[in-house]
């Protein structure tokens, strides 16, 4: 409490997790997590729900312990330390704030409760143990310069109750900050809040947790919020992360298939296929001049992301575009056009198209009610898992050396 908000280095904590594992009863919630968080950075947890996020953070915070594993917080192992001495600070979805005091009161009961002494707490007698108005100055000061960071200096004397879901959230993160923590655990923080509050939260996050160059291990459902606000996101499936890596390669190279479906709206398309005879990717029966590391017969899936299908008009000729697409429906989203298809002939398949209204026009323009279009699949964008999940490892073959068109 001695340095002011903004030029303290609350940063720095780094936090590591060894092979942590954890069970209920006869279920296993967490499997040999690993997981290290470098000091200053953004790391989001997504995953399904009830894959372990919320167990994982409790057991960083020291609110629950683990079965087996290490926790190290700025280089110590920290498993038998007490939460209050981990120098943590978590904020849930909902904001717990007191309801009976004011805003400032909120902000001030976790440094009263850390600097003042019981006898101090109390309203006659504390004015009497030494030191006490000191310290009661410096929790003020430091009150103050939380709710400026945060824009609330004008909610102070309100109650909870006064405040909307936004300046209650950011209460939330008040308290949350008063106590400089090096580590602060985020779960689901913005989910109570409307879509349009939510976009401007989170924005405040961000130049937040830069400004304050402290450490965020953020727990979200919201996949933009994941992608925009974190330096790295973890996936967790079924109590193990199955990938660390930053938003750009978890969209353009999941490691798993259930990463691939998992991340991405509207979701990826996937195609069933197989490996041929020179490990050459056969979609539809058909071989592409795509070689992969599966073993031949292999039932591979080919994953495509829908603004990397083509679509144009059904006069359209050219060997770029060779499947028929019947439309099921359109959803115009104004900037953008998302088109569910249905591949004529090609065993059905459904496949979801996402292209700029431009190009939506164009394709109305050359037939005023189309509901057949052409559809390409360019294989150099194919993702190709083997049937164990995996992501294959993809080499395009020159045409002359074309495999596999025949057989
Ligand atoms: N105290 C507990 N006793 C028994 N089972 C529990 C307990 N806490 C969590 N679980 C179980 O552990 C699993 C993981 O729960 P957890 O709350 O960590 O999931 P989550 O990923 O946070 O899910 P969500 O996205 O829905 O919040 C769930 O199956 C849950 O039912
Ligand atoms: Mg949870």
């Amino acid at each position: 409490m001695d340095k002011s908000i903004e030029e303290s280095d609350m940063t720095g904590t780094a936090v590591r997790l060894s092979k942590i594992s954890k069970g209920y009863g006869t279920s296993q919630v967490l499997r040999d997590i690993d997981l290290g968080v470098d000091a200053g950075e953004f790391m989001t947890l997504v995953g399904p729900s009830g894959c372990g996020k919320s167990t994982l953070l409790k057991i960083l915070a020291g609110l629950d312990q683990p079965d087996r594993g290490l926790i190290e917080i700025g280089g110590e192992i920290a498993n038998q330390f007490r939460p209050s001495k981990r120098n943590i600070a978590m904020v849930f979805q909902s904001y717990a704030l007191y309801p009976h005091m004011r805003v400032r009161d909120n902000l001030a009961m976790p440094l009263i409760m850390a600097n003042l002494p019981f006898a101090a707490r109390m309203p006659l007698i504390g004015r009497l143990v030494p030191g006490t108005s000191a310290r009661r100055r410096q929790i003020n000061t430091t009150v103050g310069e939380v709710s400026k960071a945060l824009g609330i200096e004008a909610l102070l004397e309100r109650k909870p109750s006064e405040l909307s879901g936004g300046q209650r959230q950011r209460v939330a993160l008040g308290r949350a900050m008063v106590r400089q923590p090096g580590v602060f655990l985020m779960d689901e923080p913005l989910s109570n809040l409307d879509a349009a509050l939510r976009t401007q939260v989170r924005t405040e996050l961000v130049e937040l947790q830069r400004r304050l160059k402290a450490t965020f291990v953020y727990v979200t459902h919201d996949q933009v919020e994941a992608m925009t606000m974190s330096g790295r996101i973890a996936v967790m499936m079924d109590g193990a992360i199955v990938q660390v890596a930053t938003p750009a390669e978890i969209y353009a190279a999941p490691a798993d298939i259930r990463v691939a479906r998992f991340i991405g709206s509207p979701p990826i398309n996937i195609l069933p296929a197989d490996i041929g005879h020179q490990g050459e990717v056969r979609l539809f029966g058909e071989g592409q001049a795509l070689r992969t590391n599966l073993t031949p017969g292999d039932n591979a899936q080919i994953g495509i992301r829908p603004e990397d299908v083509i679509v144009v008009a059904q006069t359209t000729l050219g060997s770029a575009f060779p499947h028929e697409g019947s439309i099921r429906l359109v959803e115009n989203l104004g900037n953008e056009v998302i088109l569910h298809l249905i591949l004529v002939g090609d065993r059905q398949a459904e496949v979801t198209a996402r292209l700029p209204q431009r190009e939506w026009a164009a394709i109305r323009e050359s037939c005023s009610e189309p509901s057949l279009v052409r559809v390409g699949l360019p294989q150099q964008r194919f993702l190709v898992f083997g049937s164990t999940g995996c992501r294959a490892q993809t080499e395009e073959v020159q045409h002359s050396r074309r495999l596999g068109v025949v057989s």
